[in-house]
């Protein structure tokens, strides 16, 4: 661990502590059987690891030749130039701390106005009202849709994934281990307004950006906002309820994590946990899908809604959950478009939807199911993306082959195809219909022999080099006599990033090669095993890697979830990897968040001038200190009396203008 007087029980207990919702996704719920061990005998013969077991050598060996070293990294010549900043030094602070040369400036912040109307932010006369006008809670996702091609004046779509209502609200605490009991209709309903997403019109002047008032793109979606259900599972009897006996109308999106833009303008936005709003664990074992409720981790029932909205309680309202966990398509350029539920793409629980427009034309979405022995899929679509009419894609999203994951130990994989009648996706194992497939992509995905994989969170193309990063954040709950080659750590606390290269970069394709490209951690400390290059500082590495971002230069970058002073000595910020040549696997912090918070939602505009980036949850409890509205472990970021910490949208620049980090 990254301090030698913290032992293995002093961080359990630590992780006990902590009432985030990073803890809430900790209960791993796939029972399955599938492979994690019977192939490691392969995998330890296999001419790949052995390549991997030099490469380990040479990060340890200081004693190996140069040109071994060289030999090792041979690969492909490099195709992405290297990152130009001088890093950030790793620390925990209240505030946040960019690399020299930039400017980090707050866009907008919980509370800030959204729509016309909306009155000044006061937290301690909050009301749902407001909150409805109002930038919502814990913003994640972030895409910049430009305007007229433009990379100063766009649309900001921006997720409000969740409520943390010890920090929203005073005097209350932390309500889940209280049974709730201080959470009122109101403070509910408050929480309802604060989810969901904000479109903002932005624009950038003199080198600064601001918010567009008044602008008429202006639109906030919360828990409550009418959306479509398409796709193969729209209006199956799974989909019906009572208030919409056609299962195609459903209301609100609920903790949308991740996301995408697409080529022809519209955002795709993630619904991922969205288990813990499900209220009622009295009836689970007696309800009809008492399986698949197990399978989802239904009934979380971490917030309070159930209590009072009919709709999520699973004994009133049965068939409510399964319109939730689903990727919805929304047009950010009309705000009174209908958002639509686009099952094509599978129910689970989404972390994001990056995408690439395949060699041939369709369109790929590859996606991450973020929870521990959970797994990576891919979805593709029939029909061609139309170039030259955007209005063309409008449903493209509803006609396609999802597949999911499976990683051979010798470094190949297979794409799996979830259609219902082929294999097991038969009536003989209750799959009547690929929308059952979908509605339960997580037991089909189990049927197939999916790998597990150790919480697979933002999985993105490099339009460049046609690689795919694949983030995979952590999972101590894996067992040694459990790990696999593409999860080859047991009791993997900090996480690691695996790298997929499609055969002749065909994204279509069936099958792709992996391989490991870092494993993370601190490498100081020999028995964490972390895998950065030998050039990576001490402020250089990371744990739990979590989103990403390529820029249009094919650079990737990393954003982490759950880096504590205890568990790393350090914040969650946002780092640059290099991919490519002998830098491989070496990376840089570039910004770190203020103490308590997650880095979500890097996105850069496309001439790379600006990288905005989602400060989350700035002031959680963290390392078993409990902070709440009263007392904060940081008021970022106004930093003033009374006001809890606000999480908030930060648009980073250069100072003088340049692209960011060349
Ligand atoms: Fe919402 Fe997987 O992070
Ligand atoms: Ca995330
Ligand atoms: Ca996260």
């Amino acid at each position: 661990m990254a301090h030698d007087d913290t032992t293995q029980q002093d961080l359990d207990q630590i992780n006990a502590m902590q009432a985030s919702m990073e803890e809430l996704e900790d209960v791993p719920s796939n029972a399955t059987e599938n492979a994690t061990i019977g192939d490691i005998i392969a995998e330890r013969l296999s001419r790949r690891d052995l390549m991997k077991n030099a490469l380990a050598a040479t990060t340890i060996a200081a004693t190996i030749s140069p040109m071994a070293t060289l030999a090792a990294y041979a690969k492909t010549p490099s195709t992405t130039p290297s990152f130009a900043f001088d890093e950030v030094s790793a620390g925990s602070s209240q505030t946040h701390h960019i690399a020299r040369g930039h400017n980090a400036d707050v866009l907008i912040r919980w509370g800030d106005k959204v729509l016309d109307g909306a009155p000044e932010f006061d937290p301690t006369k909050q009301t749902a009202d407001n909150q409805a006008k109002q930038f919502g809670y814990n913003n994640d996702f972030v895409g910049f849709i430009p305007i007229n091609g433009r990379s100063d004046h766009g649309l900001l779509v921006i997720n409000h994934e969740y409520t943390s209502e010890e920090l929203m609200f005073a005097n209350i605490g932390e309500q889940r281990k209280k049974k709730f009991k201080d959470m009122t209709a109101d403070l509910v309903a408050i929480e309802m307004m604060a989810h969901g997403g904000s479109v903002i019109e932005v624009k950038r002047d003199a080198g600064k950006w601001t918010v567009v008032e008044n602008s008429p793109f202006a639109r906030r979606i919360t828990a409550e906002t009418e959306m479509r259900i398409s796709g193969p599972a729209a209006g199956h009897d799974s989909m019906k309820t009572s208030y919409d006996p056609s299962g195609v109308n459903v209301r609100g999106m609920i903790n949308n994590c991740a996301g995408a833009t697409t080529p022809w303008g519209t955002w795709l936005t993630c619904e991922e946990n969205f288990n813990l709003y499900f209220w009622n664990k009295g009836v689970k074992n007696d309800h009809a899908d008492a399986v698949a409720l197990k399978r989802y981790g239904i009934p979380g029932q971490a917030y309070a809604w159930g209590k009072f909205h009919d709709r999520f309680d699973i004994e009133k309202e049965p068939n409510e959950c399964n319109r939730f966990g689903w990727v919805v398509e929304i047009d950010p350029t009309d705000p009174n478009s209908v958002p639509v539920k686009r099952t094509a793409l599978g129910r689970f629980k989404h972390e994001g939807a990056a995408n690439i427009v395949n060699k041939d034309g369709r369109f790929v979405v590859y996606q991450g199911d973020d929870q521990r022995f959970d797994y990576v899929y891919r979805f593709v679509t029939k029909a061609k993306v139309n170039k030259s009419n955007k209005a063309a894609n409008k449903d493209i999203l509803d006609n396609g082959t999802l597949y999911v994951a499976r990683f051979n130990p010798d470094g190949t994989g297979v794409w799996l195809p979830l259609e219902f009648g082929q294999g097991p996706l038969t009536p003989a194992s209750g799959f009547n219909s690929q929308a059952d497939v979908l509605i339960k992509t997580r037991l089909a995905a189990d049927l197939l022999g999916a790998t597990k994989m150790d919480r697979p969170e933002d999985v993105e193309a490099n339009p460049v080099t046609n690689k795919v990063y694949v983030m995979l954040t952590n999972n101590h709950k894996r067992q040694g006599a459990a790990t696999d080659a593409a999860n080859p750590r047991a009791e993997n606390r900090f996480g690691h990033i695996i790298e997929l290269t499609p055969p002749a970069g065909d994204h279509a394709a069936a099958t792709f090669d992996w391989e490991i490209l870092v494993k993370c951690g601190d490498p100081e400390i020999a028995e964490v095993g972390a895998t950065f290059n030998p050039k990576t500082s001490k402020d250089g590495w990371f744990g739990m890697p979590d989103n990403c971002a390529i820029d249009a230069d094919g650079r990737l970058w990393i954003a982490t979830d759950g880096n504590t002073q205890k568990r790393t000595g350090r914040t969650d910020g946002v780092w640059a990897m290099e991919t490519e040549g002998k830098a491989r696997g070496t990376s840089k912090l570039f910004f770190r968040c203020p103490i308590g918070a997650e880095l979500c939602g890097p996105y850069f505009t496309p001439d790379m001038e600006t990288f905005f980036v989602a400060v989350q949850h700035p002031g959680a409890s963290a390392d078993g200190i409990i902070s709440t509205f009263d007392l904060p472990t940081t008021r970022w970021p106004d930093f003033e009396s009374g006001m809890p910490p606000r999480p908030a949208v930060v648009a980073i620049t250069r100072k003088g203008g340049g692209k960011i980090a060349v």
